[in-house]
């Protein structure tokens, strides 16, 4: 079956007893042993629940993996596979990418003596040259990159990775298992925040994992169980009913996005557009090649930083808020947002800056977010 049609019907009829097509939500924190060592499969709600099973089945589907894990939240699923290395270890991490995933890196995983090295992880040759024998253990890569967009070759990172035995992991929540699928181009493990496209209203809070191989699904499975920052069964049950329309969704926000992108070229005030669907783009082909379509999420640059408050203020169809990937659009504020708890340095030094802007594209009419965004930068007169 296509795509769009596993995900229209996730979760259908899994109910034996009634048929219900809509997965039942199992609120139940445990379950009934028939008799002394006999199970129905099912003993306590953070080793298995059946709705949330339904939710990871279907993501591994959706991925083309072994396992699916869910998660309470995108860093709950970042962490669960930090998890899986020890004191000592090094990991290459692209070095623009979501504020969160800096911060537990640095802030949390550092005391346990996990070390990092930060690298434009579209620059194969400069990946090569931080790779320590016998140290390096993974790469987790994020494409296209938070906020500024860059693409990663997913196929020769991945290559490069198995050629040192090294496990490359992917953080997908920007592309989707709809429009990129890494573990198909070699990658081991892919995670989500599934807070964004995938749940895609802006009401739930969740993450996602997905496994190449058992070996790393008993790895994640038995940290998921052991440390149990799982998803609940109600939650479960939205990504479920978010996951159906992605198809839809994705399609109309991408199209917007690439309206808006194109749009924003040829604006006075704009310095830069960053949207890997512009063939300007510098990986414009690499991303034409690994997904099937360039995404929704876009960044920008205005000439004037302090113009910046006053679109951001004057938006009214466009939302100020901090997130991405819903049906409504978001307009966000990187470096006091998303990557406020990068030091200011390091933001100035991979260019996320004061004069960037990022869009989360929705599926409203195109016509009315480009009024918005025409009359908040005030033809160009802020
Ligand atoms: C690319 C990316 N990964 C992970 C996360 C973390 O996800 P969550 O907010 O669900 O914990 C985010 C959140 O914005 C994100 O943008």
């Amino acid at each position: 079956m296509k795509i769009e049609t596993r995900l229209a019907q996730a979760g259908l009829c899994t109910d034996q007893a009634t048929g219900a097509i809509s997965t039942p939500i199992y609120q139940t924190t445990t379950f009934r042993h028939p008799a002394v060592g006999v199970s129905t499969g099912y003993d306590y709600s953070r080793t298995g629940n059946p709705t949330r099973q339904v939710l990871e089945a279907t993501v591994a589907d959706l991925e083309q993996g072994d396992r699916g894990f869910a998660f309470a939240s995108g860093m709950a699923a970042i962490t669960a596979v930090l998890m899986m290395f020890s004191s000592g270890d090094h990991l290459l991490v692209s070095d623009d990418l979501y504020g969160g995933t800096y911060r537990v890196l640095e802030r949390n995983f550092r005391q346990f003596g996990l070390s990092v090295d930060y690298v434009d992880t579209s620059d194969l040759t400069a990946v090569a040259g931080k790779i320590r024998l016998g140290e390096t253990k993974a790469i987790l890569v994020e494409t296209p990159t938070n906020p500024l967009m860059k693409i990663t070759d997913l196929a020769a990172i991945a290559a490069l990775a198995k050629q040192h035995g090294i496990l490359t992991i992917v953080d997908n929540t920007f592309m989707t298992p709809y429009l990129q699928r890494p573990l198909e181009l070699g990658a081991d493990i892919v995670l989500h925040s599934g807070s964004k496209y995938l749940g895609g209203h802006n009401d739930v809070i969740s993450g996602l994992v997905v496994t190449a191989a058992k070996e790393l699904s008993e790895r994640i499975g038995f940290i998921a169980n052991s440390t149990g920052a799982i998803l609940g069964p109600q939650d479960s049950w939205l990504m479920l009913r978010g996951i159906k329309t992605l198809a839809l969704r994705l399609e109309k926000q991408q199209q917007n996005a690439q309206f808006i992108a194109e749009w924003l070229t040829r604006q006075r005030i704009v310095t830069k557009v960053h949207y890997p669907g512009l063939p300007d783009h510098p990986n414009h082909a690499v991303q034409a090649r690994q997904s099937s379509g360039f995404g929704a999420m876009l960044s920008f640059r205005v000439a004037d930083p302090d113009w910046v408050a006053k679109i951001i203020n004057r938006v009214k169809i466009i939302t100020y808020a901090e997130s991405l990937g819903g049906v409504e659009t978001l307009i966000t504020y990187p470096i006091k947002q998303t990557h406020g708890d990068i030091p200011a340095e390091v933001r100035e030094q991979i260019g996320v800056t004061a004069d960037l802007i990022r869009l989360s594209v929705g599926i409203e009419d195109v016509n009315d977010l480009i009024a918005d965004l025409e009359q908040a930068m005030a033809g160009g007169e802020l």
